[in-house]
C-alpha cells in the first residue's frame, strides 16, 4: 500500500492506495487557521504534524499495516516555516494566502526589478510566495529572523519531523522565489537579497525521490514493524497534476475548484515573457506552466449562495443552459482581484451588458462563461508559447456539471476528459510514494498504469466559433476597465 498525505489549508487529507491504484481509505483531519490581523493568515506547524499522524493511524485502521511500502506528501505551497537551532518552530507559519508582504513584493518587483528577478528565479514576486515573507520577517521581526536555523515549506516540515531528513523537492521549492527554476539550484543572488545562507535551506530532490524511511518513533506510533520509505512529494498543484496524469506533452489539467488552475507539463523550461503564468519545476522531473484564477467555482458559489440565496445548482445550471450564448451579457470573475494572467489585486467582478431581457439563467450563464473565458486567457498564453494541447483533464467541484465541462471544451476548442478517481493532490502524493519505493520506473509509467478516465467532451465546431467571437469581446473588457478599478 501507499499513503498520500495532502497538507491543506483547512485540513489534512490522508489516502491509502493499493498497487492497482484503488483507494482503500481516506481520512480528513481539521486544524485551525488563524487570521491575527487583516491580510494575515497563519497556522501552527505542530498542528499539522499532530493531525497528520492521528489521521494516518486512523486511515490504517482495519488495513494490514505490514503491506504499507511508502508514504509521500502533497502540501499547500509557498508557506514559510522557520525553525531555531533546537528545531523549535520560531513563529507560526505564514501561509500562501497571507498578503502582508506587499511592500516586500513591490521592493522585489520594482527595486530589484522584474528582469533580474526572473533571470534569478524564472518568476516575479507575489505576496503569496515565500521570499517576500522572509523579507517581511527580517524587517518586522528581526529577533525571529536572527533565530533562523532552518527554513522550509509546509510539507517539508512533516517530512523532517517524520524522518529527521531536511529535504524539499524542486517543484514545491519553485514557489519559494529563491530557487533558480531552470537550473534547479538555490539562487545565490536571491539568498544574498534575503540575507540567508544555503545552510538554512533543505537538500533538493526530485518529488518522486526517496529521502529515507520513517523514524523509529513515528513507525512505533503508527504500528509499523518494518521500514516504510518516505518520498518527499510536492506542492498541491503539482501533486494534483500527477493525480490527473498530466505528466507528458500535450496534456493540460483544468481545475474548477474555488480557484481555477490551468496546468501544463513541459519537457523543457519555458516561461511567459509577460509573466502571466508561473514557470515551475514539475513533480515528474520536468517543468510546468501554471495559470491560477482566484475565483472559479468560487464565483458560481458566490452567485448562487450569496446572491440568489439558493443551493439548487442543478436547476440554475439548467436555466443557464437554456439561456442564449449570444445574449450580449458578460461577467468578469475578479471577485478577489486576479492572479493569472493580469496579476492585479485591484481588479473586481463585473456584470457587463445587462438589459431588460436578461434573466437569472442569462446571469448564471455569464458567470460560468466568465470563468471559462478566464481559463482561456491562461490557455491562450500556453498556446502562444508553442505548447500544443490535445487533451484537458478536468477536476474539482465545478467539473461535476456536464454543461460546464462541455462549455470548457468549446471555449478552449479542446477535448475535455474526466478522471475515474478525482481524489486530488493526495492521490498524486500516493503515486509519488509508489514511484519512490521502486514500484514504478517513472511517474509517467505509474500514471499510465494507475489512472483511468471516464466521460469525455468533444468541442463542437459551431459552438467553438460562437464562443470565440464572444471571448474576443470579453478580452476587451478588462483592459478597458483596468484604470477604473478602485
Ligand atoms: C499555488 C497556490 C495554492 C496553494 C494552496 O500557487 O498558491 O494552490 O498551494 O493550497
Amino acid at each position: 500500500y501507499f499513503i498520500g498525505v495532502d497538507l491543506g489549508t483547512s485540513s489534512v487529507k490522508i489516502l491509502v492506495m493499493d498497487d492497482k491504484g484503488q483507494i482503500l481509505s481516506t481520512v480528513t483531519k481539521d486544524y485551525p487557521l488563524y487570521f491575527p490581523k487583516a491580510l494575515w493568515s497563519e497556522q501552527n506547524p505542530q498542528d499539522w504534524l499532530e493531525q497528520s499522524l492521528v489521521g494516518i493511524k486512523e486511515a490504517l485502521l482495519g488495513l494490514e499495516t505490514s503491506k504499507v511500502k511508502a508514504i509521500s506528501f502533497s502540501g499547500q505551497m509557498h508557506g514559510l516555516v522557520m525553525l531555531d537551532s533546537h528545531d523549535n518552530v520560531i513563529r507560526p507559519a505564514i501561509l500562501w494566502n497571507d498578503q502582508r508582504s506587499i511592500i516586500e513584493t513591490n521592493y522585489l518587483n520594482e527595486e530589484i526589478g522584474i528582469d533580474k528577478l526572473t533571470s534569478y528565479t524564472g518568476n516575479i514576486a507575489f505576496p503569496g510566495f515565500t521570499a517576500p515573507k522572509l523579507l517581511w520577517v527580517k524587517e518586522n521581526e528581526p529577533e525571529n529572523f536572527a533565530k533562523i536555523n532552518k527554513v522550509m515549506l509546509p510539507k517539508d516540515y512533516l517530512a523532517y519531523k517524520m524522518t529527521g531528513n531536511f529535504a524539499t523537492d524542486y517543484a514545491d521549492a519553485s514557489g519559494s522565489l529563491y530557487l533558480d527554476v531552470e537550473s534547479k539550484t538555490w539562487s545565490q543572488d536571491m539568498l544574498e537579497i534575503l540575507g540567508i545562507e544555503d545552510a538554512v535551506l533543505p537538500k533538493l530532490y526530485e518529488s518522486y525521490a526517496s529521502i529515507g524511511t520513517l523514524s523509529e518513533e513515528v513507525s512505533l506510533y503508527l504500528g509499523f514493524d518494518h521500514e516504510v520509505t518516505v518520498t518527499i512529494g510536492s506542492g498541491d498543484q503539482a501533486c494534483a497534476a500527477v493525480g490527473g496524469g498530466v505528466v507528458s506533452p500535450g496534456r493540460c489539467s483544468v481545475s474548477l475548484g474555488t480557484s481555477g488552475v490551468v496546468f501544463v507539463h513541459s519537457d523543457t523550461f519555458i516561461k511567459d515573457p509577460n509573466n502571466g503564468l508561473h514557470a515551475f519545476c514539475h513533480a515528474n522531473g520536468a517543468y510546468h506552466l501554471m495559470g491560477c484564477m482566484l475565483s472559479a467555482a468560487g464565483s458560481l458559489k458566490w452567485w448562487v449562495e450569496e446572491i440568489l440565496k439558493s443551493n439548487d445548482y442543478d436547476h440554475l445550471m439548467d436555466y443557464a443552459e437554456e439561456a442564449k450564448l449570444d445574449n450580449g451579457l458578460y461577467f468578469l470573475p475578479y471577485l478577489m482581484g486576479e492572479r493569472s494572467p493580469h496579476n492585479d489585486p485591484h481588479a473586481r467582478g463585473v456584470f457587463w451588458g445587462l438589459n431588460l431581457s436578461h434573466s437569472q439563467g442569462d446571469m448564471t450563464r455569464a458567470v460560468i462563461e466568465g470563468v471559462a473565458f478566464g481559463l482561456r486567457d491562461s490557455f491562450e498564453i500556453v498556446q502562444s508559447l508553442g505548447q500544443e494541447i490535445t487533451e484537458i483533464r478536468i477536476n474539482g467541484g465545478g467539473s461535476k456539471n456536464d454543461f460546464w465541462c462541455q462549455m470548457i471544451a468549446d471555449v478552449l476548442s479542446t477535448k475535455v476528459v474526466k478522471l475515474e478517481t478525482d481524489a486530488g493532490p493526495a492521490y498524486g502524493a500516493a503515486i509519488l510514494a509508489a514511484v519512490g519505493s521502486g514500484q514504478f520506473e517513472s511517474v509517467k509509467q505509474a500514471c499510465d498504469t494507475l489512472i483511468k478516465t471516464t466521460d469525455s467532451y468533444m468541442p463542437s465546431e459551431t459552438q467553438a466559433i460562437a464562443y470565440d467571437k464572444k471571448y474576443k469581446s470579453f478580452a476587451k473588457l478588462y483592459p478597458a476597465l483596468k484604470a477604473l478599478f478602485p
